[in-house]
């Protein structure tokens, strides 16, 4: 037998064997060594092939040949089996859990609940045709006191500690600035609800040196404090229940007059005073809590917006978003809006 011949046996015998073993090969690193083994630099084939520079010209064509084919269906087998080592990998992997369970479910997030209520009381004033209008947390004195009739060295200013950033610009103290700004770019009838952050100098168990207002106000003609009742009953009662009541007491704004502050039957005892023969914590037994302040606007605040005292009357009132939200949940703490405890925020979700 030329050599020729002797070494195209050798290889149909190698591929004879590779097949089975290659077949059989029962784990990803059986085959690893295999295919070194076979079709590595140093492997079985490259051994057979490194005898075929000893061969006649027409010999080594053969071999050649031969050579490359075996080399094609080792690497095949090697491919099949690696692909089938796989498939046995993934069928352990599912079998050992069901694939048709449903997910994990997520915690998810949810509003907050100063949102939950802003929200809630912007809807109930704009469902009585109130736009909502927002405008910005750093202003003028133009807007947050002169225009709103805080003279010059009113002690009124001193009412409302200021965070002053400059000589005139601090961060407002309250949302009435929205009265002049939409005023001043409106012209009556004007209905607007206007909630937003407010800033003061103050910080203790019941106040934040940041809250939350809603201002709401009406210019039109003929505008009258029943106007002013009617409106803050009806959304008293959207919020808070229809049973409950509701009392103006005088009070002083400079940009009202008159003023007043309202307050409604205590949502802990239903203004009876008392809790199951405690004294209501909520009211101090008075029966009453206070919820927010109001009052016809000032001639001087429509005559600072270019709006006609004689020919036009609004009225103005603001409220904190905190308070109401205490009120509504019986949130005894007003910190626990400020500090971020999933424990506390899950429960509005
Ligand atoms: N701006 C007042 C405050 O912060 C509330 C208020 C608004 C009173 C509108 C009357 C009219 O206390």
């Amino acid at each position: 037998m030329s050599s020729g011949q002797a070494l195209i046996e050798e290889l149909t015998a190698l591929a004879g064997e590779a097949k089975n073993t290659l077949g059989q090969a029962s784990s990803f690193e059986a085959l690893e060594e295999l295919r070194v083994a076979y079709l590595g630099r140093k492997g079985r084939l490259a051994q057979i092939m490194a005898k075929l520079p000893g061969l006649t010209a027409e010999e080594k064509r053969q071999a050649g040949q031969t050579a490359n084919t075996v080399k094609e269906e080792l690497t095949a087998h090697y491919t099949v089996r690696l692909e089938g080592l796989k498939r046995a990998q993934d069928e352990a992997m599912l079998a050992g859990f069901d694939p048709a369970l449903p997910g994990r479910s997520h915690p998810t997030g949810g509003l907050h609940p100063l949102s939950i209520v802003s929200d809630e009381i912007c809807r109930a004033f704009s469902g009585m045709g109130f736009e909502v209008v927002t405008g910005p947390e750093i202003e003028t004195d133009f807007y947050n006191f002169e225009a709103l009739n805080f003279p010059p060295e009113h002690p009124a200013r001193d009412m409302q500690d200021t965070l002053y950033i400059g000589d005139n610009i601090l961060l407002r103290t309250h949302t009435s600035p929205l009265q002049v700004r939409t005023l001043l770019s409106r012209k009556p009838p004007v209905a607007a609800i206007a909630p937003g952050k407010v800033y003061r100098r103050d910080s203790d168990i019941t106040h934040s040196p940041m809250f939350h207002q809603i201002e709401g106000f009406l210019v039109d003609k003929g505008v009258t404090m029943a106007d002013l009742r009617g409106t803050l009953t009806f959304f008293v009662h959207r919020i808070f229940g229809p049973d409950t009541l509701v009392r103006f007491r005088p009070s002083f704004f400079p940009f009202t007059e008159p003023s007043a502050e309202v307050d409604i039957s205590c949502v802990m005892c239903e203004g009876k005073g008392h809790v199951g023969g405690q004294t209501c914590r909520v009211c101090k037994s008075t029966g009453w809590v206070e919820i927010l302040g109001c009052g016809m606007i000032d001639p001087n605040v429509l005559k600072a917006v270019d709006i006609d005292p004689e020919v036009y009357s609004g009225f103005a009132f603001g409220m904190g978003v905190e308070r109401v939200t205490m009120l509504k949940y019986g949130v005894g703490d007003l910190r626990l809006f400020f500090e971020n405890d999933v424990r506390f925020l899950g429960q509005f979700a």
